[in-house]
């Protein structure tokens, strides 16, 4: 797979943002009017498309937020090296059964305690900010693996503000599609489906936190969590819902997959700390995916300057 730089593609190659959500629009309405073999032959049709609307040129700007000078990750490990527990617990399921994902039409309920509940398609989300950013995060896994990914997508407080949640929204929750016939791996019971993950206010908040559409300057591929799935760069990387369907505001701390699942081993917050250790695993270390030695984990991934206020006064052994 040749990677391309946003700088080397020439802008008449780029799908304007327009261009984009109208295609994207006209591709749903007439999904949802056809049968599933007739949306499968439209989407066929677009340039570039690999499955859906996956991996098509989009339109952004780099973002001055984000990080520097450390060498991005390989396009392909990053879409061949995942943790998508619908489509099996191997890293290299998703890569090889994601394809089962229907992308288009797509939707995002955002209720709770917000002015209106509403039902929003992912462009509409989209429109909430003025362009897609890149934004260049170091992202890591409890698992004590990381990567850099070059992110594309929107600052979820746009939307956050835009949906305008009430005075009793003090969390948000995040739910991932549930439909067995499309996420196999929700047949077996290795987590409670569908997949959930939640954010304080003030870390949802917060400008570091995204939305994100895509990666590498092209829409995500379904294994890493298309069409929209949400980024938290100091967190550790399950944290970062993959495929949302649902964005809901409640006034208490929301469950989480990996907290249900062994609460003792994952907490709420899940801040990357190296000086607090995973049960199991030691957090002071990680193998950057493709490095050969180890390197020291940062506190809060290196983006404490930026977070550390959200938790000051906080006893973080305690708050895991
Ligand atoms: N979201 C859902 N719905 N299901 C998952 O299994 N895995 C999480 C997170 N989001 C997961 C998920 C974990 S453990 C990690 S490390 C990241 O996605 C991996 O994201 P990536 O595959 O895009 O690198």
């Amino acid at each position: 797979m040749l990677i391309r730089k946003s700088q080397d593609i020439d802008s008449s190659e780029i799908t304007p943002k327009e261009v984009y959500l109208n295609r994207r629009r006209f591709i749903q309405e007439a999904a949802l009017a056809a049968t599933g073999l007739a949306s499968a032959a439209l989407t066929a049709e677009l340039p570039g498309s690999r499955h859906a609307n996956a991996g098509e040129k989009l339109q952004f700007r780099k973002s001055e937020i984000g990080i520097q000078g450390e060498d991005m990750t390989p396009f392909k490990d990053i879409t061949t090296y995942n943790n998508f527990y619908e489509f099996g617990t191997d890293k290299s399921d998703p890569a090889r059964y994601a394809h089962t994902l229907r992308t288009i039409p797509w939707t995002v309920s955002v209720e709770g305690h917000v002015k209106q509940d509403r039902i929003y398609d992912v462009e509409s989300l989209l429109k909430m900010h003025p362009s897609l950013e890149e934004r260049v995060y170091r992202m890591r896994c409890v698992e004590g693996w990381s990567m850099v990914i070059p992110w594309i997508g929107i600052p979820l407080a746009s939307v956050i503000k835009a949906v305008q949640p009430t005075s009793k929204a003090r969390y948000v929750a995040f739910q991932t599609l549930y439909d067995p016939k499309q996420l196999p791996g929700q047949r077996r019971a290795v987590l409670r489906w569908p997949y959930v993950e939640g954010l304080r206010m003030d870390e949802a908040l917060h400008p570091l936190t995204i939305l994100a559409v895509g990666l590498y300057g092209e829409t995500l591929l379904n294994q890493n969590g298309a069409p929209i799935r949400l980024v938290v760069p100091w967190k550790y990387g399950f944290k970062s819902i993959k495929s949302i369907v649902k964005i809901r505001f409640v006034d208490r701390e929301p469950p989480t997959s990996w907290n249900l699942a062994q609460p003792r081993e994952y907490g709420f917050y899940s801040n990357v700390n190296p000086e607090v250790d995973h049960p199991r695993w030691s957090q002071a270390r990680e193998r950057r995916i493709g490095e050969f030695f180890k390197r020291r984990t940062l506190m809060f991934n290196g983006y404490a300057d930026q977070v550390a206020g959200l938790y000051s006064g906080m006893d973080l052994r305690k708050y895991y």
